[in-house]
Order: structure tokens, then C-alpha cells, then sequence
């Protein structure tokens, strides 16, 4: 039986977190599909292609299980439409367990079929999220313990470019 899960998310933009949730899933299952949620109500800094294409390269040595691509709607559809039997989300902190919990039963309520399973992000990300790196990285902090190489550097130019109109 081929084990298929989703790993759904903003990812505006991808952390060192998301990463390592990513590592930890693709040992586990035989396709991992990172699922970029396009959410026309949300004003990303990151449009959904160029986070689809900084996670590509993010996930580039996980292997060919690995692959990355956007969705719009429900995060139960998108996991239907590839067979997935799983939804992945990363836990950093005991702090995320009542949002989660409740987003994944609701999935369960909407397809029983796919089971949420949780992986504890190392350690030494627990701390990090996509909101903080880019508020450090606004003020001039470092953002490398937090961010993927590719990411860090996408983000500082995006900071240089100024406000978007
Ligand atoms: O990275 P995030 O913002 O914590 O990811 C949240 C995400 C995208 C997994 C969640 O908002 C989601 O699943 N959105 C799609 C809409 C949906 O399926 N809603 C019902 C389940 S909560």
C-alpha cells in the first residue's frame, strides 16, 4: 500500500520549522505533497508561486516523493485529489495543539477518510514561525538560525524592494 500524505500550509514564507516537518515526513511516508494554501483573502509578502518555488528548492534533496505545488479551497479536497490517506501538520509547542486539534477534527468530520498526524518539530525550532522571522528581518535581525538559506535571502530582498503598492 502506497502511503500518501499531504502537508499543507501558508508557508509566507517557508521556516526552518515547516523544513524540518518536511524531513521528518518524507521518511515516513512514500509521497509527501507540500500543499501551499492560495488564500485570496490573505495579502501574502510572498505571492503563491514564489513560495511554491522557494519550497521546491527548499525540499530539492528530500527526493522525488517530495513534490510541491499550490491549492485553493479545502485542505481535505486537496489531500482527496491525491489519494492522500494523511494530512501532516507540525506541532512546535503545546501552545499549537488547541488550533490544530480543532482543525484536525473538523477535517475528520469533513473526510474521515484522511487522519491528521502530528510531528513535533526539533527543538531548536520550536520557537520559529513565518510571522517572527519576517518582523526580525524587517528590524535587521538575523534570520538564518530560522529560515532556509534560500528563503533568508528571498525575504532580505523583498525587504529591500520597500512597501508593495
Ligand atoms: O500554515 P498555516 O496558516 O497554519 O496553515 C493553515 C492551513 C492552510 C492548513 C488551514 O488554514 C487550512 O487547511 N486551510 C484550508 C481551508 C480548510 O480546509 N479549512 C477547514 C479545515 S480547518
Amino acid at each position: 500500500m502506497t502511503r500518501i500524505a499531504v502537508f499543507p500550509g501558508s508557508f509566507d514564507p517557508m521556516t526552518n520549522a515547516h523544513l524540518d516537518v518536511a524531513r521528518r515526513a518524507s521518511d515516513l511516508f512514500d509521497r509527501l505533497v507540500v500543499g501551499v494554501l492560495d488564500n485570496p483573502k490573505k495579502k501574502p509578502l510572498f505571492d503563491v508561486d514564489e513560495r511554491v518555488d522557494l519550497i521546491q528548492r527548499c525540499v530539492a534533496d528530500l527526493g522525488e516523493h517530495v513534490s510541491v505545488t499550490a491549492f485553493h479551497g479545502l485542505t481535505v479536497e486537496f489531500a482527496r485529489m491525491h489519494g492522500a490517506g494523511f494530512i501532516v501538520r507540525g506541532l512546535r509547542a503545546v501552545s499549537d495543539f488547541e488550533a490544530e486539534l480543532q482543525m484536525a477534527l473538523t477535517n475528520r468530520k469533513l473526510a474521515p477518510e484522511v487522519d491528521t498526524t502530528f510531528l513535533m518539530t526539533a527543538l531548536e525550532y520550536g520557537y520559529v514561525s513565518s510571522t517572527l522571522a519576517k518582523e526580525v528581518a524587517q528590524f535587521g535581525g538575523d534570520v538564518s538560525p530560522m529560515l532556509p538559506e534560500p528563503v533568508a535571502a528571498a525575504l532580505a530582498e523583498r525587504l529591500a524592494e520597500g512597501p508593495r503598492v
